[in-house]
């Protein structure tokens, strides 16, 4: 017998259930992720703090943090098209909670760097608003759409804009993702030479690996629809952002 094709709004229904944040009324959940993230963080503050800065507590926080919270948003990003390779592979139930976890230690992060960097002078930490000169900048823009991320990552926020809204506007974690790897690869490269940077180096490679085998799959399957310029503009400009970190950053002034 022929099994009916789920309907798209059978296929958006999936997806609502998907990212609905039921996981997060059950009971004793949010406190075993705030547990296991507290956790991660401290170890991650430890290793730089015992073997990498000994003795540093401010650096060792600041990187710590970090590597902490970038490595568990690398890990939210590659949920989604992990998903799409295997069924057994799909954990975009626990998607949200990587994502708000990463952005809570980012914070932890961006807080520690004011006050113990910047001693709170934005003038000098925004001393030049070329994001090539001053990845800070990237940050910064990284940060700012995180946030908005971040509080529209609630079921009632999903309800207010409605799915498709919601979706197009969490599309933006594509370029906070870019923006972000922007600023940790430029700022101070000798910092990530350690095993808290080549596992965060690991997660961001395997994390854009996946996208771009997921959007392949889609476009190839013709799945993508409008996707497909999107993908493709999202790919040509980071090709374009990381061609000039990494080879042209005189010919942009930095
Ligand atoms: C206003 C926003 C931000 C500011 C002012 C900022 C500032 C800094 C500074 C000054 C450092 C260098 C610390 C050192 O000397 O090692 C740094 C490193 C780092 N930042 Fe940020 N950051 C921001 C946002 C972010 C975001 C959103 C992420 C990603 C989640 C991130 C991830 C990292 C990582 C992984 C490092 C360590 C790697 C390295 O030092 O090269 N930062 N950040």
């Amino acid at each position: 017998m022929e099994t009916a094709k789920p309907s798209l709004s059978d296929s958006l229904k999936q997806d609502f259930h998907e990212l609905s944040g039921e996981l997060w009324g059950k009971k004793g959940y949010l406190a075993k992720a705030a547990f296991l993230t507290a956790f991660f963080a401290a170890l991650e503050f430890a290793y730089q703090y015992l073997f990498v800065t000994p003795g540093d507590a401010d650096f060792s926080a600041i990187r710590g943090f970090a590597f902490a919270g970038a490595t568990l948003i690398g890990v939210a990003v590659s949920l989604g098209p992990l998903a799409n390779f295997k069924q057994a592979w799909n954990f975009v139930e626990y998607r949200r909670t990587f994502g708000v976890a990463g952005f809570l230690l980012a914070c932890v992060h961006v807080s520690l760097v004011m006050a113990k960097i910047f001693n709170f002078n934005l003038g000098a930490a925004y001393y030049s608003l070329n994001p090539f000169q001053n990845p800070i900048i990237f940050g910064s823009l990284a940060l700012s759409i995180f946030f908005l991320l971040f509080l529209t990552s609630t079921d009632w926020a999903i309800g207010k804009l409605g799915f498709r809204n919601w979706k197009s506007l969490h599309r933006l974690i594509y370029f906070a993702y870019i923006f972000s790897v922007l600023h940790f690869i430029q700022i101070n490269p000798p910092a990530i030479q350690n095993l808290g940077g080549y596992l965060l180096l690991a997660v961001t490679f395997v994390g854009m690996a996946f996208q771009l085998a997921g959007y392949a799959k889609k476009v190839t399957s013709g799945k993508a629809g409008l996707g497909t310029y999107f993908g493709a503009g999202i790919t040509l400009l980071a090709l374009a952002l990381f061609a000039i970190a990494f080879f042209f950053k005189r010919a942009v002034g930095a």
